[in-house]
C-alpha cells in the first residue's frame, strides 16, 4: 500500500508556527493551478510505514548476499558518514571552483588511485553506471579509430559468456556485435577469435575474471591477436573486486577500462542505483575522454574542457557522492588492504565452492580454484529431483539468504552463481553452506515443498517477465 492510500485529510507531521514575516505575493504565472497532491499523514504512522518496508527488504545489511557478478560487499558506515559532510553534499556543481576546492580535489585524487589500481593513463568520473562507462568507452573507441584506422572498424567482439550489458552498449554505440565461443575451459577459444577478427575489429570487450569466476589466462595472448590486426582491448570492470591491488588490466593488454565504483569500491546499490561507472584509458584514447575533467595546477583544481573529447556523457561530473565513498573505501583500505581485501574474496569463494561440490557440481572441475565467484549447474540434480535452479534459489529465501544469481551466463545450463565477497565471516559461508547442502536433500526427499518455496516470503514467485516488460507502476 502506498503512503498516498493512507492519506487522512488535515493529518501532518509538525505544525509549522504562523510566519511573521508578510506573505510575498508571486506573479500568479507562476504559481501551481492546483494544490500538489501530497500524502496526509502523522509521524507515527509515516514512520512506521516506511519502517515496514525497510524491514520486508532485503540487502547486504540484513542478509548474506550472494549475487554473482553484483559485488554486494558490506559497506562500511564511515563511507555514509563522509558523504553526509554538509561541505560535500550541501554543495552545487554550478558553484565556482574557488569554492569547492574540495570535492574537485576529491575527484582529482580518486582519478589518481584509479590510474593507480588500473594501470591507466587517464580517467573520467562522468558515467554513472558500468554499462554507461561502456558506451562511453566504446565511444572513445569509435573517436580513436576514426583519426587513426586505415579501414572502417565497425565490429566489437565480445565472448559468449559477457554480461549482457557489452553487447548492449556496443549496439547502442552503433557497432556490430560478432561473438566468439568459449573453449571447454570456458575461456576464450583461441581459434575461434582467430576466425572472427580482423581489419574490421574496433573493439574486443573483455572481462577477467570472466563471468564465470575464472581468470583468462590466456590474456596476453588474446591482446596480442587484437593488437596485430589493429583492434582495441576494452576491459569490462565489474570483476575487478579479487585482482585489485594484485594485477592490473593495463598490465595484462587492455587500453581502456570501465569500473563499477558502486560494486568493487562499496557503495550501497541494487534495484539500478546509485551507481558510478568511470572510464580509464591508455595514452592513445586519453584526448578523446569526456568533458570536462579536473587537473590541478600548484595546489589547486580547475575543470578543463578539451576539443578533441567526444563531449559530456552525464550531467555535471559524475556521481559525486559515490565517488567520494569510493575514495573513502580505497584510502581506508590503503595500499596494503585494496589486495588483501582481494585476496579475502577469492578465498572465502573458493571456500564456499569447495563444500558446496560435495553435492552440487560447479563447471568447470577441471580448474580447482575460481577466483571471486563460482558457477553451479543444477542441470543433474533437475535431472534426478526435477528440482530446478530456481526452486532452490527459492528455498534459500526461506533461509533468509538472498539467491544467488539466477541463470547467468547463458551458457551454463540451470545456472547458480555464487559470490560471497570478502566481507563474509566463516560463520556466515558455514550458514550458506548448511543451508545448501539442506536444500540438496530437500529437493530428493520433498521435490513438491521447493516447488512451492519460498514458504516464509510475502511475494512468493512473481511473473518477473510480465512484471519487467509491464510493469504496473501505482501513483495517485
Ligand atoms: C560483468 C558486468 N559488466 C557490466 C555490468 C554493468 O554494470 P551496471 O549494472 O553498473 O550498469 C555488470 C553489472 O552487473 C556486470 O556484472
Amino acid at each position: 500500500m502506498l503512503i498516498f492510500e493512507k492519506t487522512k485529510k488535515g493529518r501532518k507531521c509538525v505544525d509549522i508556527k504562523k510566519p511573521e514575516v508578510e506573505k510575498y505575493n508571486f506573479d500568479s504565472s507562476f504559481l501551481r493551478e492546483n494544490d500538489a497532491n501530497l500524502p496526509e499523514a502523522a509521524e507515527i504512522d509515516l514512520v512506521r510505514h516506511y519502517s515496514n518496508y525497510a524491514g520486508e527488504a532485503k540487502g547486504v545489511d540484513n542478509v548474506f548476499y550472494p549475487l554473482g557478478s553484483c559485488t554486494m560487499k558490506y559497506n562500511p558506515k564511515l563511507n555514509e558518514e563522509v558523504a553526509s559532510l554538509k561541505g560535500f553534499n550541501a554543495i552545487h556543481p554550478l558553484q565556482d571552483e574557488v569554492d569547492v576546492q574540495g570535492a574537485l580535489e576529491v575527484m582529482y585524487t580518486l582519478s589518481e588511485r584509479l590510474k593507480e589500481i588500473t594501470g591507466m593513463d587517464a580517467v573520467s568520473l562522468q558515467p554513472f553506471a558500468g554499462a554507461q562507462g561502456e558506451y562511453s568507452a566504446l565511444k572513445l573507441i569509435e573517436a580513436y579509430h576514426k583519426e587513426n584506422s586505415k579501414t572502417p572498424r565497425t565490429k566489437i567482439i565480445v565472448p559468449d559468456s559477457a554480461h549482457g550489458t557489452n553487447p548492449a552498449s556496443a549496439r547502442l554505440a552503433g557497432y556490430e556485435v560478432l561473438n566468439v565461443k568459449s573453449n571447454s575451459e570456458y575461456g576464450v577459444d583461441l581459434d575461434e577469435l582467430k576466425k572472427v577478427v580482423g581489419d574490421d575489429t574496433a573493439a574486443l570487450m573483455l572481462t577477467n575474471p570472466t563471468t564465470l569466476g575464472l581468470f583468462e589466462k590466456n590474456i596476453k595472448k588474446i591482446a596480442k591477436i587484437v593488437h596485430d590486426l589493429g583492434g582495441l582491448l576494452y576491459y569490462d570492470g565489474a570483476n575487478l573486486n579479487p585482482i585489485m591491488g594484485v594485477v592490473r588490466p593495463g598490465d595484462m593488454g587492455f587500453d581502456v577500462v570501465h569500473l563499477n565504483l558502486h560494486k568493487t569500491f562499496s557503495t550501497p546499490h541494487g534495484g539500478g542505483g546509485p551507481g558510478s561507472g568511470p572510464i580509464g584509458c591508455k595514452e592513445l584514447l586519453s584526448k578523446y575522454l569526456p568533458n570536462p575533467k579536473v587537473v590541478k595546477v600548484g595546489n589547486e583544481y580547475f575543470f578543463n574542457s578539451y576539443e578533441s573529447s567526444i563531449g559530456k556523457v552525464g550531467s555535471f561530473y559524475g556521481n559525486f557522492l559515490v565517488c567520494l565513498r569510493a575514495l573513502a573505501y580505497i584510502e581506508t583500505l590503503g595500499s596494503d588492504g585494496i589486495p588483501q581485501s582481494a585476496k579475502l574474496a577469492v578465498l572465502n569463494a573458493n571456500y564456499l565452492k569447495h563444500n558446496l561440490e560435495t553435492k552440487y557440481k560447479a563447471i568447470n572441475s577441471k580448474s580447482k580454484y575460481c577466483m571471486h565467484e563460482f558457477v553451479l549447474s543444477l542441470e543433474d540434480l533437475k535431472k534426478e529431483t526435477g528440482v530446478s535452479g530456481m526452486d532452490v534459489a527459492k528455498c534459500l529465501i526461506d533461509k533468509n539468504i538472498h539467491p544467488p544469481t539466477m541463470y547467468f551466463p547463458l551458457i551454463v545450463q540451470e545456472a547458480l552463481m555464487f559470490e560471497p565477497t570478502e566481507t563474509e565471516s566463516k560463520e556466515t559461508l558455514d550458514y550458506a553452506i548448511n543451508s545448501m547442502l539442506e536444500i540438496y536433500e530437500l529437493a530428493h526427499s520433498n521435490p513438491e515443498y521447493c516447488h512451492d518455496a519460498p514458504h516464509n516470503a510475502i511475494i512468493k514467485r512473481p511473473d518477473e517477465t510480465t512484471a519487467a516488460r509491464n510493469p504496473i507502476l501505482k501513483h495517485i
